[in-house]
């Protein structure tokens, strides 16, 4: 059960980036030295100290870099006041949370002024923050796990209670070596550079998320995303010469373990498989006395294709008439059902039909 978030700050909470880059490019102005934005690039998410001594040192600019970046601060908080708030769904999203009981850090790389900065401009109550580490706290950077073992440590949590929220390569990285779960944001990095980093979930924005109440509610939304994340992997593995009608399906089950399968088809069309009994196969291979909890399947259709009357079928022997199927399409919209909406009236032989109740 995930009972923590350690929120990344820059491109999770706040999209900064434009503003410090305006700061710093100020700030060298007033030394008399013109830089581009293109200068500060190397730089990003290495921390302060590197972006404005990157950039001085190209230069060949002498600078007492405590001072340059309190500076550069300053700007900054004029620069960004009343314009960038917290990113869309941040504010509910934390509300949520905090309403969840769910313990919450924020671990971010940047200097403690930047931070307090931001969570000014922010407007955020600091009270649902029990941790607040910054770049000063922490002696190795990310990809390093260090900050985020730190945060958890603080929050007095293990690794397994937490959940990452990070948007940088550098901080996926970080987290699953700290041994989290993570989930990335598609701020600064695209989906697939996420992935590779191993990332368990990824989404636009934590606005992605629908609201929760409770601890189990928002676990049940973390094993959507993980679902829906799997079910889209395989889902290239399909094997679709005919149709190239591309299907992923992950089944979630009872014991919180998640089956993945993809469409199979055959010169005999009808001896074709479908993605989601191809996981049904897999849950029960797997562990035998198979029950189905959630049902996740990702095709590029709209609106996004339910599994077809032979799976449901299928499925109908594991399911129940409450087990939610969602159906996703490949930009992340989402239609969901109950298994009861979809075959409201399966066949199950008589001896059988204890089974389908709750
Ligand atoms: N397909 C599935 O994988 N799941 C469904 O529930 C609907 C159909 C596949 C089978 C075939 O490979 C392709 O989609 C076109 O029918």
């Amino acid at each position: 059960m995930i009972t923590a978030i350690l929120f990344d700050m820059d491109g999770v909470l706040i999209d900064s980036e434009e503003y410090i880059a305006e700061a710093a490019i100020a700030y060298f102005r007033s030394l008399k030295v013109e830089v581009q934005a293109a200068d500060f690039l190397p730089f990003v998410g290495a921390g302060e100290d590197r972006y404005i001594g990157g950039v001085a040192e190209k230069y060949g600019v002498k600078l007492d870099l405590e001072q340059a970046k309190l500076d550069t601060y300053a700007i900054y908080e004029k620069l960004i006041t009343g314009k960038e708030g917290a990113l869309p769904g941040v504010k509910r999203f934390l509300a949520n949370a905090h309403t969840a009981g769910v313990s919450m850090a924020v671990a971010t790389s940047a200097d403690k002024r930047k931070m307090e900065i931001n969570l000014a401009v922010m407007g955020l109550d600091p009270t649902w923050f029990t941790v607040l580490i910054n770049g000063r706290d922490i002696e190795r950077k990310k990809p390093f796990p260090d900050i985020y073992q730190k945060a958890a440590r603080d929050l007095n949590k293990v690794p397994a209670d937490c959940i990452v929220f990070e948007d940088a390569t550098n901080g996926v990285e970080a987290a699953k070596a700290a041994g989290m779960l993570c989930g990335a944001i598609t701020t600064s990095f695209s989906t697939q550079q996420l992935r590779n980093e191993g990332a368990d979930f990824i989404i636009s924005g934590l606005d992605e998320f629908p609201d929760f109440s409770t601890l189990e509610e928002f676990n049940s939304l973390l094993v959507r995303f993980m679902a829906r994340e799997e079910a889209t992997k395989v889902r290239l593995h399909a094997y679709t010469p005919y149709s190239h009608f591309c299907v992923g399906a992950a089944i979630v089950s009872t014991k919180g373990n998640i089956y993945r399968g993809c469409n199979v088809e055959n010169s005999s069309y009808g001896a074709t498989i479908c993605a989601e009994r191809s996981a049904v196969m897999q849950g029960v291979a797997a562990e035998g006395d198979f029950k189905v909890a959630m049902v996740v399947v990702v095709s590029d259709d709209d609106p996004p294709a339910p599994p077809c009357a032979l799976c449901l079928q299928v499925l109908a022997e594991f399911a129940t008439k409450k087990t939610m199927v969602y159906l996703y399409d490949l930009q992340g919209r989402c239609e969901a059902y109950t298994f009861q909406d979809l075959l409201p009236h399966p066949f199950i032989f008589p001896t059988q039909r204890e089974r389908l109740k709750g």
